[in-house]
């Protein structure tokens, strides 16, 4: 895990000057920000995570200048007799699949956990791509195997093509390009305009961040109250007044209401409680896998003891002072297991360690679930 320089992924800049300099202001390329990148995946390793029913996968051809966009789960025929050239296979989610992939994600916590969304993985044979576009989020794209072109601009212009399955840029002007090899990196803001265009059997790695919208943030914190406000009293009218117009909504029944949703508030706890579910609840197609015929305690504190345990990859632990979400679930932690789950959350495992109450039914219950495993990353 922490075989990664992070001074050399930055191109020698420290994280502190990428945040003030570059951060959702500016690209950055970085040549040999990861010397030796590349083999941890190839073109049929991930064709094979594309068949996974619990992979996002898509597949995006240009055929006669047309764009088509299919998506996964896909078949073994759909990936086989694909054309020579100009088309692209990308599956998300990959750290979920790999551990190396989900080491490298991590690799990124110079930026907070809750900002780090997934690692994306590409193939396209010479000349495949996705078309001219941008992307709502920033996006470091770490160049595997092969060799890709990219273009990339801060034009103003964001309108998109009417009719294709994908967001294409009607007009893109490029104002930069580079040619990545394995290993080179290039960051790019939001909205930041940007063509890859595959020079040869190319992938492409690339560690996105969640961008919630408004709406979306709104509406869940909505459901959020909606499941834990519990406001009392019912409708009353002891002093109604026979209506001139028996189908006029009554004034005095319009104030009740008004009264009613006024009582309706919230503190920063609350919305803390609620951010602190969402953001560490699992995405629909994630399940996990809690272990056929799991150690009981003794054993699980043994094996701990000796090699120490790390989080599924598929979980997300965050925190906030002493309360812990994971995957979705919270947990008040007390001061005597406080910093031994801040590290854990921090680093994704736990050193070998010895359990004693209260951190051993706490993991116990985790490992239990299937959200964390014994043993550290290789
Ligand atoms: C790709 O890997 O081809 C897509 C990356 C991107 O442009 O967002
Ligand atoms: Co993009």
């Amino acid at each position: 895990m922490s075989d990664f320089s992070l001074e050399q992924l930055l191109g020698g800049i420290s994280p502190e000057t990428f945040l003030a300099e570059y951060w959702q202001k500016k690209p950055l390329l970085v040549r040999q920000a990861l010397p030796g990148f590349g083999d941890w995946l190839d073109r049929a390793s991930l064709s094979e995570l594309a068949l996974r029913d619990d992979a996002e996968s898509r597949l995006v051809r240009f055929i006669r200048g047309q764009c088509l966009l299919d998506h996964g789960p896909f078949e073994v025929d759909d990936l086989a007799g694909l054309p020579k050239k100009n088309w692209s296979l990308l599956v998300s989610g990959v750290n979920h699949f790999l551990p190396e992939g989900d080491a490298l994600l991590h690799a990124f916590d110079f930026i907070p956990l809750a900002r780090l969304d997934d690692l994306m993985v590409s193939f396209a044979p010479t000349g495949g791509g996705v078309g001219p576009h941008f992307d709502s989020y920033d996006v470091f794209l770490i160049q595997g195997q092969g060799r890709r072109r990219w273009e990339i601009s801060a034009q103003d212009d964001l309108e998109i093509m009417d009719g294709a399955p994908l967001r294409i840029l009607k007009h893109f002007h490029p104002e930069q390009s580079w040619e990545l090899e394995p290993g080179d990196m290039l960051y790019l803001p939001p909205q930041y305009a940007h063509n890859g265009v595959a020079l040869n059997d190319c992938m492409t790695w690339s560690v996105g961040f969640r961008v919630p919208t408004a709406e979306d943030m709104v509406g869940n914190f909505l459901n959020y109250l909606q499941d834990n406000l519990k406001p009392a009293g019912l409708y009353s009218d002891p002093d109604l007044k026979r209506p001139r117009h028996p189908a006029e909504i009554p004034t005095t029944m319009l104030d009740q209401v008004a009264t009613m949703l006024k009582a309706i508030h919230w503190d920063k706890k609350l919305v803390e409680d609620f951010l602190g579910g969402y953001l560490s609840e699992p995405k629909a197609h994630i399940f996990f896998d809690p272990p056929e015929r799991p150690l009981k305690a003794a054993a699980f504190a043994k094996i701990v003891a000796k090699q120490g345990l790390r989080l599924d990859p598929r979980s997300q632990l965050l925190f906030r002072g002493h309360t812990f979400y994971m995957n979705g679930e919270r947990l008040d932690a007390s001061p005597e297991a406080l910093a031994t789950l801040q590290s854990l959350a921090d680093h994704r495992q736990l050193p070998p360690t010895v359990l004693v109450e209260p951190l051993l039914p706490i993991l116990l219950e985790w490992y239990s679930a299937g959200y964390l495993l014994p043993g550290m990353a290789r």
